[in-house]
């Protein structure tokens, strides 16, 4: 056996690793769970009783040989690796780092925030799997509303009263439930409608809530607050106008339109020869909603609106087509290097 023992320490004495799989090996052999010494070991019962003291002696020497070496040959790697460290030139020019960019979606949501705090709004947040009352119903949306079809919404399949929520108005009533006025509130989010996905609509998309309660707000603020609001996320030239509408949560309402990007005005193929394109809904928050969250709609008043995100970015960077915005195209990212 004494030979064995020999033999197996002559190869551990004489080992040598100049990479990590060699390194490995030496660990399999001789340190792991199955090594060559834990053989040993398992021999002892063979060995005659007055030689097992000896045997069992030398079988730990050898242990320790095998985990010195182990340490030994760890260190050695090490200095090696010092040693090409030595090798590198710190006076050549560096690699250029591949540096990623901010989405422009991302970019959008930023200076509509930046653009808005500035004028005293915070930004509240609710979740997108929604209950029937703050995505409907606390909206001023009865059961079986015809206004609810508008909305092309994904229920959950066992329980009709939680839904993928269809906007972000339904941050609206978590805040006006939980907070007094004033109120002057952003809320960006993920919603989800069942559309077909094409170059104009998807399944998936982004709107920006704005909401502001106080005494004696007025269409005036309104119309003001959103006209600021577009010049600064556009530019200086860009022309607003509201068209009347529908919506249950406000009263009187009204569609957002700004002067076409693309032509200025003139008319093209992206304003259908209009010279405008729609980038939201807005209104007067309707007295019953603030009567659902427990707001007294005779003191307090406020104006409400909802943008898609995609469809600002859409005509800020004059993007064609909204399914760029989720195809991680590098080529398309890319080009937002500098936002
Ligand atoms: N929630 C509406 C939608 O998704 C958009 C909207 C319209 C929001 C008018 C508002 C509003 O806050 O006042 O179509």
């Amino acid at each position: 056996m004494s030979n064995k023992i020999n033999e197996l320490s002559e190869e551990i004495r004489s080992y040598q690793v100049t990479n990590d799989d060699q390194l490995e090996q030496f660990r399999l052999k001789f340190i792991g769970r199955k090594n060559v010494i834990a053989d040993l070991f398992a021999e002892m019962k063979n060995i005659p009783n007055d030689q097992k003291k000896a045997f069992g002696q030398e079988v730990n020497t050898l242990k320790n040989i095998a985990q010195e070496k182990f340490q030994e040959l760890i260190e050695s790697l090490k200095s090696g690796g010092e040693e090409e460290a030595a090798d590198l030139d710190l006076t050549l020019p560096p690699s250029v780092d591949q540096f990623g960019s901010i989405h422009p979606l991302t970019a959008t949501r930023q200076r509509f925030i930046q653009i808005f705090e500035r004028i005293g709004f915070n930004v509240s947040s609710g979740p997108e799997i929604e209950d029937d009352w703050h995505n409907f119903t606390a909206l001023n949306f009865p059961p079986n509303h015809p206004a609810r079809e508008m909305q092309d919404t994904f229920f959950i399949e066992k329980n009709p009263d939680i839904a993928l929520r269809t906007h972000t108005s339904s941050v609206q009533i978590r805040v006006l439930e939980n907070e007094k006025p004033p109120i002057r509130t952003l809320s960006p989010g993920r919603v989800y409608r069942n559309e077909a996905i094409s170059a104009r609509a998807h399944c998936i998309f982004h709107q920006m809530e704005g909401l502001y309660v106080d005494e004696g707000v007025s269409f005036a603020d309104l119309k003001q607050t959103l006209y600021h609001f577009v010049k600064e996320m556009f530019n200086e030239g860009t022309k607003i106008r509201f068209r009347p509408s529908y919506f249950p949560f406000t009263e009187p309402s009204a569609e957002i339109d700004i002067s076409c990007q693309i032509c200025g005005g003139k008319g093209c193929n992206i304003c259908k020869g209009t010279g405008w394109v729609e980038i939201g809904g807005s209104g007067m928050v309707d007295p019953n909603v603030l009567e659902n969250c427990g707001i007294d709609s005779k003191k307090y008043s406020g104006f409400a609106f909802g943008m898609g995100i995609e469809r600002i970015a859409m005509l800020k960077y004059q993007i064609k087509d909204l399914r760029l915005f989720t195809e991680n195209d590098i080529r398309f990212l890319k080009q937002f290097n500098a936002l």
